[in-house]
């Protein structure tokens, strides 16, 4: 069986007691909930520390929304692996198109900042997926190989299982417009062949593929009852605890 796992990205919101009232309500939330899948919340870096503490003891896990690949040194402005790791970080999200497209991050980069989270024991949440020009020329399937072959460029077999791929078409990401599961079936399916040639079936078969774009609590379970789809990736409805905790229970 392989590992479901809704993943929150808050992506730039929430200041510090905003982040501290949403962790409160779903931490309480959940409390009384029986929880099939892992759950990870992703706030900004100002709220890591503060997020760390306030999970304690729940079930809620910690990711990050980005890293630079270096230890550190002369990068103004760029947060490294191990300082992610110091305030209590296992997870964190690379290659989300908003940093390849508003932030211009290429395959080469995300490749670089997989290896090092990697290498650090974090745990990459490597993002994949078309625009909409990509879909309506019919490359969607070659943009994908593209990503996740140079995503995961010398990435060794063992660390496959460190891993989780998110699907996410650029198009739906809140803009309302969900993929449909059939649609997005048909790149998870995908995603897996494609992991399938380059490693193993027993790797493939055990790799955990999120769907994200407008994952609501009204289509979350049919998402998520697709055969190769593992759960979540949700931007919008993570802002909220109820619309989270609803999600996270149609699992
Ligand atoms: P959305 O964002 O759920 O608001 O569409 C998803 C994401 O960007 O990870």
């Amino acid at each position: 069986m392989r590992k479901k796992v809704i993943a929150g990205n808050w992506k730039m919101n929430n200041d510090l007691n905003e982040s501290q009232n949403l962790i409160s309500k779903l931490t309480s939330g959940l409390s009384n909930e029986k929880i099939n899948c892992e759950v990870i919340i992703c706030p900004p870096f100002t709220s890591l520390q503060e997020a760390s503490s306030l999970i304690k003891n729940t079930v809620v896990k910690l990711g990050a929304q980005n890293m630079y690949y270096e230890e550190n040194s002369a990068y103004t402005g760029e947060v490294s692996a191990s300082m992610l790791k110091s305030v209590g970080c296992e997870y964190v999200i690379l290659g989300h198109s908003e940093r390849r497209t508003i932030f211009g991050e290429s395959d080469s980069l995300i490749n670089k900042k997989i290896k090092k989270a990697l290498q650090s024991n974090l745990k990459p949440i490597f993002c994949a997926g078309e625009t909409l020009q990509e879909r309506e020329s019919g490359v969607t399937k070659d943009v994908i190989r593209r990503q996740v072959v140079e995503g995961l460029k010398d990435i060794l077999i063992n660390d496959l299982a460190q891993i989780i791929i998110a699907y996410e078409p650029v198009w739906a990401i809140g803009t309302g417009k969900t993929a449909t599961p059939a649609q997005a079936e048909e790149v998870h399916e995908y995603i897996r062949e494609i992991i399938g040639s380059l490693y193993n079936k027993d790797v493939s078969e055990n790799l955990t593929i999120q769907y994200g774009g407008s994952v609501k609590p009204e289509n979350a379970a049919e998402l998520m009852s697709q055969k190769d789809i593992d759960g979540a990736l949700v931007g919008g409805a993570c802002l909220k605890a109820d619309s989270f905790i609803k999600i996270i229970k149609s699992v």
